[in-house]
C-alpha cells in the first residue's frame, strides 16, 4: 500500500508544534508495518540548506490568468529512510515562518494551502509513484481531499485513490473569504454547505472534513468531544454529519528519541525499572541550574506554549494560593501570550526560591525538566492528544492534568480506590480544581513508597507508535475497500 502524507510541517526539518512531530515520526512506524509511506511538505526557508535532488517536471497550478509553477525536490539523505518530497516555490514558501511572521498570518495563506494540496494530487505525474491514499494533516493540507474528489470525478475510469484527513487541532481551521475560494480552481459546486463554505466564509478544514473519505483525530476522547457545541469550535454539526467516518487514534511518541536511559541531554540516565537514583541526580542538577533551594520538596515542571488552550493562566492565578498550601517549587519553560509570559516572570521575581521561569522553546532544557521534576503540569482547556505529558511520563515526571482529550486517554487517574493510576486528572478548568489536584499530588509525594510505585508505573507505560500504525493501516484498508 502506498500512502502520501501531505503536511505543512515535518520534524526535524520544519516544525512549530505537535503536528510536525507526528509527521516526523509516525511514517517510520507505518514503514515498519509494511506501508510505502512518503511525505510532501513545502520547502520553507528553514529547509533551504537540506540536500535536495530536484526533479525535472514542474507542477502547474492554474491561477487567474497566470500559471503558478512549482518544482519537487527529494531529500537526498541516505540515512533518512522515508522519501520526503519538498514542494519548491520560493515566492510562496521561502519565508521566515511556516504560517506567519512578525506581521501576523500571511495574507496569501489560502493560496499557499491550495498550491500545496493541489500538488499532492499531481505528484504522481512528476514522480511516477501513485499513492493509494492521500493522508492530509490539518487545515493547510485539508483541500487535498477536495482536489482528489475533483480529479476523480473527471477520471472515474482510473483506479480510485482515497483520502484521510487527520485533525491535530480543531481550533485552527484556515478561514478566508469567498474570493479566495475562487482562486482554488476547485469546482464551483464545492462552495456549499456540504463543502468549503461555512457561514458565508471559506473554511479549509471544513472542506477537508466534508470531502475526505475518512477523518481521524489524535485521540479517541477528542474524537467524541468535538461532536459537541462545547468542543466543536463551530464545526460540530459537520463533524456529527460525518460522524460515522470519524475516528480517534491516539498518538504515540518516538520511544528511541525519548529514552531516559540513553538521552545524552539529561545529566544522569534514568532506569525505568528503578528510577530513584537517576531521578534524584537529575532533580539536584536542575534545581542547581535554576538556583532553586528545595531538594526535599516536590518539584513541578511545565513545558508548554502559553496560550488559552493550555490553561496555564489558571496556574498563574492559583500560584500564590498553592505556594501557601503546599511546599511545591516550579520550573516553567514556555512562550506565547505576552500577559502570561510577563505574569510568570513577575512570579519568579516575587518567589525566586520557589519559582523559576524561562521564556522560549528549548528542546534539551525541556528534557532536563521532564527528567528533573517530580510532577508535570498540563491544565489544558482542551487537548487533542498532547505529547508533553507522554514525554514527561517516560522520564518519570508524574502528570497532573485536566481530564480532556488525549490527557484523559493517556493518564490513569489517582482516585480513592485506584491501584494502577499513573497521574492526576481533574474535571473542571478552574483554579480550585487545579489547586486541589496539586495539593493531593504534593500530599502523596510525602508517602515515599506510594509515590515511587506510581512513578515506576508511569515510566513503564508503552506509548510507542506501533499500535497507532496498526490502526492507521486498518483505516487505509477501509478507505480502499469503499466501492
Ligand atoms: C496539536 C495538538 C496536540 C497534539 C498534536 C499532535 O499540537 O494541540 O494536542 O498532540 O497536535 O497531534
Amino acid at each position: 500500500m502506498k500512502v502520501l502524507f501531505v503536511s505543512p510541517e515535518i520534524s526535524p526539518f520544519a516544525r512549530t508544534g505537535g503536528l510536525g512531530e507526528v509527521v516526523g515520526s509516525l511514517p517510520f512506524a507505518l514503514k515498519r508495518a509494511g506501508i510505502d509511506v512518503r511525505v510532501l511538505c513545502p520547502q520553507h526557508k528553514c529547509c533551504k540548506s537540506l540536500p535536495i535532488r530536484i526533479l525535472k517536471k514542474e507542477i502547474t497550478f492554474k491561477h487567474k490568468s497566470k500559471d503558478i509553477t512549482s518544482k519537487l525536490g527529494v531529500l537526498n539523505d541516505k540515512n533518512y529512510p522515508i522519501p520526503i518530497y519538498f514542494l519548491i516555490n520560493d515566492h510562496l514558501f521561502d519565508r521566515e515562518g511556516i504560517y506567519a511572521d512578525q506581521n501576523g498570518n500571511y495574507p496569501d495563506n489560502s493560496l499557499r494551502a491550495f498550491v500545496l494540496s493541489h500538488a499532492a494530487c499531481e505528484l504522481e505525474k512528476v514522480t511516477r509513484w501513485k499513492p493509494d491514499i492521500l493522508h492530509a494533516h490539518d487545515w493547510m493540507a485539508a483541500p487535498t481531499c477536495g482536489y482528489l474528489n475533483a480529479k476523480q470525478e473527471k477520471t472515474s475510469r482510473l483506479k480510485p485513490q482515497g483520502s484521510l484527513l487527520t485533525i491535530h487541532n480543531l481550533e485552527h481551521q484556515g478561514v478566508f473569504n469567498h474570493e479566495d475560494f475562487l482562486e482554488s480552481g476547485l469546482p464551483l459546486k464545492y462552495w456549499a454547505m456540504n463543502g468549503f463554505e461555512h457561514h458565508g466564509r471559506l473554511n479549509l478544514l471544513k472542506g477537508g472534513i466534508q470531502h475526505a473519505d475518512k477523518i481521524s483525530t489524535v485521540s479517541p476522547t477528542y474524537a467524541k468531544e468535538i461532536r459537541s457545541v462545547k468542543n466543536g469550535q463551530n464545526l460540530e454539526e459537520c463533524l456529527l454529519f460525518r460522524g460515522a467516518d470519524l475516528i480517534g487514534i491516539l498518538n504515540g511518541i518516538d520511544e528511541e528519541a525519548w529514552d531516559p536511559l540513553t538521552d545524552a541531554s539529561i545529566p544522569h540516565p534514568i532506569d525505568p525499572s528503578a528510577p530513584s537514583v537517576g531521578k534524584k541526580k537529575c532533580k539536584e542538577s536542575i534545581l542547581k541550574e535554576f538556583e532553586l533551594s528545595f531538594p526535599n520538596k516536590p518539584l513541578l515542571g511545565v513545558v508548554s506554549r502559553l496560550y488559552q488552550q493550555k490553561g496555564l493562566d489558571l496556574l498563574l492565578s492559583a500560584l500564590p494560593e498553592i505556594l501557601k498550601s503546599t511546599d511545591a517549587s516550579f520550573i516553567i519553560l514556555g512562550s506565547g501570550a505576552e500577559d502570561q509570559e510577563k505574569g510568570f516572570l513577575d512570579m519568579a521575581k516575587t518567589y525566586p526560591e520557589k519559582i523559576a521561569v524561562k521564556i522560549g522553546f528549548d528542546d534539551t532544557l525541556a528534557r532536563r525538566i521532564f527528567a528533573g521534576s517530580d510532577f508535570f503540569l498540563m491544565p489544558s482547556r482542551f487537548e487533542p492528544c498532547g505529547l508533553a505529558q507522554q514525554y514527561a511520563m517516560r522520564y518519570g515526571s508524574v502528570p497532573i492534568a485536566r481530564k480532556t482529550g488525549g490527557l484523559a486517554d493517556t493518564i490513569k487517574p489517582r482516585t480513592d480506590e485506584s491501584k494502577d493510576h499513573t497521574g492526576y486528572l481533574f474535571d473542571q478548568a478552574d483554579k480550585i480544581s487545579l489547586t486541589h489536584a496539586i495539593e493531593q499530588a504534593c500530599h502523596d509525594w510525602r508517602t515515599e513508597e506510594f509515590y515511587s510505585e506510581m512513578q515506576t508505573r508511569t515510566m513503564q507505560i508503552s506509548c510507542s507508535w506501533e499500535l497507532a500504525a496498526q490502526k492507521y493501516a486498518q483505516l487505509y484498508k477501509w478507505i480502499l475497500a469503499k466501492d
